[in-house]
């Protein structure tokens, strides 16, 4: 069935596991994401739950030892993973999908001024590159035409001026460690929006980040992938940064999607056990702090159906046999559960509450 048409990612029944020195780790165990243009989405879970297993099935770089049994990503409706290797690294990786990775610090050459390291970045995946030049000789001593270096050097000053790094011309003259860790995720949200892609993945951005310039790389992420009308996939351990930035959120645990929705209804109306327990571990004014009771399972020998059910107080025999079928509610949210919670109703604008 071809992708529908409001969705620029579709990732369909997504099966990922990973060859360990004790056995298989399955860790995305059927997983659907669906990502609309131009729409920040969050992958939210906590940490070892598979956001960057599946932010890299999307980007097409798992590592060696990764297997995909089974799935599909439609991107624009073509299945990504059954394209050949070196159209996705040419023509898709990179140019119409492009990366924001957790560490700033690891993400240049310490050795090579930013200024170099961007234009040989541009001098392939520059929107301004014709399908004629990727036809050249190819290999590092491809001709970069110099009309077209020019123009890409200019929006590089531009773009530098738009994540509002001071001075760009000197700027693209230092080495990264002349920049603090804020500032070359600055450079990394220029580079990933200078070939002006569909779809950023942003993969836990800001963890490495001071409290306040967390806050203020993610409202620069969130302006400029919204004037750009640049889709953006988020994933983040931490419900509120979530909040902050993204328009839908899809939910996982244990390599298992569990519950999608608008963000304010996620936050309002969670339907799912785990989430439900998930937002009442956060700290809250006037709520007692409640730990989800148990751990996270080990994915070499995962349990069976819905993997949370060794920690559900809701759990019945078919959970603990078969994985929940995704359930549609009201309003795009949707849940994977045999026993979802029930919020109760919200109170009508007529009766004045709230
Ligand atoms: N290359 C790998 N080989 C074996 N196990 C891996 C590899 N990469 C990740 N894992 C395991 O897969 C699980 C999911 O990891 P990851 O996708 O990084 O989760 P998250 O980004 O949510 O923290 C974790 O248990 C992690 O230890
Ligand atoms: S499917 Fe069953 S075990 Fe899983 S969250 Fe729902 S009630 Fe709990
Ligand atoms: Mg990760």
């Amino acid at each position: 069935m071809p992708a529908p048409a409001d969705n620029l990612v579709e990732v369909e029944n997504l099966f990922v596991s990973y060859a360990t020195g004790h056995g298989a780790a399955r860790v995305l165990d059927g997983v659907n994401l669906a990502i609309r243009p131009g729409e920040i989405m969050g992958l939210v879970g906590e940490s070892g739950c598979g956001k960057t297993t599946l932010a890299n099935s999307i980007l097409g770089i798992l590592p060696g030892n990764a297997a995909c049994p089974g799935g599909t990503i439609r991107f624009r409706g073509e299945d990504l993973l059954r394209l050949p290797a070196g159209q996705v690294a040419d023509g898709i990786r990179g140019r119409n999908i492009t990366f924001i990775p957790q560490d700033p610090f690891g993400s240049f050459n310490p050795l090579f001024p930013i200024g170099t390291q961007i234009m040989e970045v541009m001098k392939w995946k520059s929107p301004r590159r014709s399908a004629r030049e990727g036809r050249g000789m190819g290999g590092f001593f491809s001709r970069y035409p110099r009309a077209r270096r020019r123009a890409d050097r200019a929006a590089v000053l531009e773009m530098l001026r738009s994540v509002q790094i001071a001075k760009p011309q000197e700027a693209l003259r230092k080495l990264p460690h002349e920049f603090s860790g804020g500032q070359r995720q600055r450079l990394m949200i220029a580079l990933a929006l200078l070939p002006q892609p569909k779809l950023v993945i942003a993969d836990e951005p800001t963890t490495a980040l001071d409290v306040t310039i967390q806050a203020q790389i993610l409202k620069l992420l969130k302006r400029l992938a919204k004037e750009r009308g640049v889709a953006v996939l988020f994933t983040t351990h931490d419900l509120g940064t979530a909040y902050e930035i993204c328009d839908r959120i899809t939910v996982m645990y244990a390599g298992q999607d569990v519950e999608t929705a608008p963000v304010d209804d996620f936050f309002r109306r969670p339907h799912h056990p785990y989430t439900v327990r998930l937002l009442e571990s956060l700290p809250r004014p006037g709520h007692d702090l409640r730990e989800i009771g148990g751990e996270v399972p080990a994915l070499v020998d995962p349990p069976p159906g819905c993997r949370f059910h060794p920690r559900c107080e809701r759990a019945s025999e078919p959970c603990r046999c078969e994985r929940p079928p995704v359930t549609p509610l009201v309003g795009g949210h949707e849940v994977r559960c045999y026993h979802p919670i029930i919020p109760p109703p919200l109170p009508s604008p007529a009766s004045g509450g709230g």
